[in-house]
């Protein structure tokens, strides 16, 4: 991994000519990185907590109730996330992802995302805000989502049944509360609305065609549904590669239900590949990190809770944002921090690790999921 913690912060803060670096140009002249990747998604995390308990992400065992979880002054505050947003945008971030852990548990969160809806890209146009979340409390607060200006939303659900799906996200939590969550959010009009599932062979591999049809026949086709290999994240979820379901098997017994067409891509650099089913009942897509992997046009960059800049999901390290922001570094001071680091970046982790056996990380602990947030 290329990445390194920003060495010489202090001397990159007394550089006073407000710069974007251009070691490589994308093809509309903004900011891109080693291997030519514009930034074009921020995912900002801002929460490490969790309701579930999912294995794949934060197994029991190892985030039980002395699990020392990030304290209240390491997070960024809302303000602080605003600044930070609002200085990626002009190196092209059109996309904004709140993530967590679970993001809904963030007091006030509705308040966030009603300060980040004020921010325009520099056409003029608001940015793309959206959220990943368990549905838990989704019922509860879609409405407020909406009107605070949030536009979309996605979902994870591995499973129909409720006795996988209690024991998949190991806390009891039962579908029919995450199912209600998701309707809410169809009233409300956060649109399109995403599913992730992510499928574990043997775990929940049986339950891909009758969660299609369920949302098919409940949801119709405003709602999309994605099924995720299970990654390799962290170091505490157990991978191994024979519980990876490649989304090749995937389409092939889904195609086998419902015929199946592939589509194109909607924007470069986007995690799924799409089809749509043949008889009109709508769009599914497969997320391949694990067998395809889609580093080439990666553009995301991700936030911690804590002001962490990760170049990947796979990184060990981040780059202090928050030494600066709390450091009193100005507006163009930060700007330029930001463009030199995506200016040097070169993760691809998944293509690496398709290419050999070994992992090809830096041989430092990765970074969790429930951290870093997807
Ligand atoms: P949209 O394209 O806006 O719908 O969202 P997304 O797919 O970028 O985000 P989402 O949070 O729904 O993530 C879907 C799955 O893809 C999750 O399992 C993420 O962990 C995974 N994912 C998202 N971005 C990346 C990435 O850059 N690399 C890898 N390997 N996986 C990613
Ligand atoms: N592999 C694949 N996807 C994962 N997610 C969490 N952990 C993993 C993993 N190990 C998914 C969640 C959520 C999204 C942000 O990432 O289910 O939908
Ligand atoms: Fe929580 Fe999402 Fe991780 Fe499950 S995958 S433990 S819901 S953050
Ligand atoms: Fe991007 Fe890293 Fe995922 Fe590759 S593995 S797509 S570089 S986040």
């Amino acid at each position: 991994m290329g990445e390194s913690v920003i060495p010489l912060v202090d001397q990159r803060v007394a550089s006073s000519v407000p710069r974007i670096p251009q070691l490589l140009a994308a093809p509309d002249g903004l900011l891109a990185d080693t291997l030519g990747r514009p930034l074009h998604d921020l995912r900002i995390s801002v929460t490490d907590r969790c309701n579930f308990r999912c294995s794949y992400c934060m197994p029991k065992e190892v985030f039980d109730k002395t699990y020392q979880f990030l304290p209240q002054p390491s997070l960024l505050s809302f303000e602080e996330i605003t600044r930070l947003a609002r200085l990626f945008v002009p190196h092209g971030v059109h996309k904004l992802r709140l993530t967590g852990g679970e993001p809904l548990l963030r007091k006030g969160l509705e308040t966030l995302i009603a300060m980040l809806a004020e921010l325009r890209t520099p056409a003029g146009n608001p940015l793309d805000i959206t959220l990943t979340t368990n549905g838990s409390l989704l019922e509860r607060k879609a409405a407020a989502l909406k009107s605070a200006g949030l536009k979309r939303v996605t979902v994870s659900l591995d499973a129909l049944d409720d006795g996988i799906f209690r024991a998949m996200n190991d806390v009891d939590f039962p579908v029919s509360d995450v199912l209600r969550g998701i309707e809410a959010a169809q009233r409300a009009g956060l649109a399109p609305i995403k599913i992730n599932m992510v499928v574990k062979r043997g775990t929940n591999d049986h339950e891909i065609v009758p969660l299609a049809r369920h949302v098919r026949e409940r949801f119709g086709t405003g709602v999309v549904l994605r099924f995720i290999e299970f990654m390799d994240v962290g170091a505490t979820n157990g991978w191994r590669m024979d519980a990876v379901l490649p989304s090749a098997d995937v389409v092939q017994r889904l195609g086998e239900a419902f015929p199946l067409e592939p589509m194109d891509a909607t924007a470069p650099g986007e995690t799924a590949q799409r089809w749509r089913y043949v008889d009109g009942g709508g769009e599914i897509g497969v997320i391949s990190s694990v067998t395809q992997a889609f580093c080439r046009d990666c553009n995301r960059a991700r936030l911690s809770t804590e002001g962490k800049l990760f170049l990947c999901l796979f990184a060990s390290r981040g780059h202090d944002l928050r030494a600066l922001l709390r450091g009193d570094a100005s507006d163009a001071q930060i700007s330029a921090v930001i463009g030199d680091i995506w200016g040097g970046r070169n993760d691809r982790y998944s293509e690496l690790r398709s290419g050999q056996q070994a992992d090809p990380g830096s041989g430092e602990r990765r970074v969790e999921m429930h951290y870093i947030g997807g």
